[in-house]
C-alpha cells in the first residue's frame, strides 16, 4: 500500500471511486451521485490540479482504493483554515488502516503549509466509523448542524469537527 497525491492522470479512477462512494454511501456525502456523474472529466481533473485543493489516494496492488481531499481557503482572513473532504475507502480495503493513513497524509500536507492553524470537517451524525476515525486522528466536535442534508425524504444532522495544528499536536 502506498499513498500519493493524485494528479490529472488519475482523474478517471478518482471519478470512478467517488461515484462509487456517493452511490453506496448517500448519507455520508453532501454531493449526490446524480449531480456528480454528469460532470465532465475536466471537472474531476481540476479537482486534482486546482491551486486550492489537494487530493491524496491510497493504492493497493496498484489500484486506487481510498481517497481524501484537503481544501484551502482563498480569502485572506480565512487562510489559516483548511477543510478535509471526500474521505472514502472502498469496501474490501476497509478496516485495514487506510482511512487512518489517508487522514495522516492530509495532516502532513496541512503541516507543510505555513500559517495553517486548523483543519475542519463535517461528518453525518450516526456515521460512527468515520466519527471514531476522526477522533482517533485528534479531531474534536465543536458543533452539530441540524437538518444539514436531505436524502430522499429524510433529513440528517452534520457533526462539525476541528483539529488544531499547534506544535504539540504535530506528533
Ligand atoms: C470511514 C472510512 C473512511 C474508514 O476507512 P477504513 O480504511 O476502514 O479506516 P481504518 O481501517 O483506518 O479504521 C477503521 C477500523 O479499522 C481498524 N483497523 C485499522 N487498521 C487495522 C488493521 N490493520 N487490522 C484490523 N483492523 C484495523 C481501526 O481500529 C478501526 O476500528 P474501529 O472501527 O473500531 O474504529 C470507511 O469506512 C468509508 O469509506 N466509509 C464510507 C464513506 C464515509 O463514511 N466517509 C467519511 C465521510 S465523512
Amino acid at each position: 500500500m502506498w499513498i500519493q497525491r493524485l494528479d490529472a492522470s488519475h482523474a478517471l479512477d478518482y471519478r470512478a471511486l467517488m461515484l462509487e462512494a456517493y452511490d453506496l454511501h448517500p448519507l455520508a456525502f453532501t454531493s449526490s451521485v446524480r449531480e456528480r456523474a454528469v460532470m465532465p472529466l475536466s471537472w474531476w481533473e481540476s479537482r486534482l490540479t486546482g491551486k486550492l485543493d489537494r487530493v491524496f489516494g491510497a493504492f493497493e496492488e496498484g489500484k486506487l482504493a481510498g481517497i481524501v481531499g484537503l481544501a484551502f481557503e482563498p480569502r485572506e482572513k480565512a487562510r489559516h483554515k483548511a477543510t478535509l473532504f471526500g474521505l472514502y475507502v472502498t469496501g474490501k480495503a476497509q478496516q485495514r488502516g487506510l482511512g487512518y493513513q489517508l487522514v495522516q497524509a492530509a495532516l502532513a500536507e496541512a503541516r507543510a503549509h505555513q500559517g495553517l492553524k486548523l483543519i475542519q470537517l463535517t461528518v453525518t451524525a450516526g456515521n460512527e466509523a468515520a466519527f471514531k476515525l476522526y477522533q482517533r486522528c485528534g479531531f474534536v466536535q465543536f458543533g452539530l448542524e441540524p437538518l444539514a442534508v436531505r436524502v430522499g425524504e429524510d433529513y440528517f444532522d452534520k457533526i462539525h469537527m476541528w483539529r488544531e495544528l499547534t506544535a504539540e499536536s504535530l506528533a
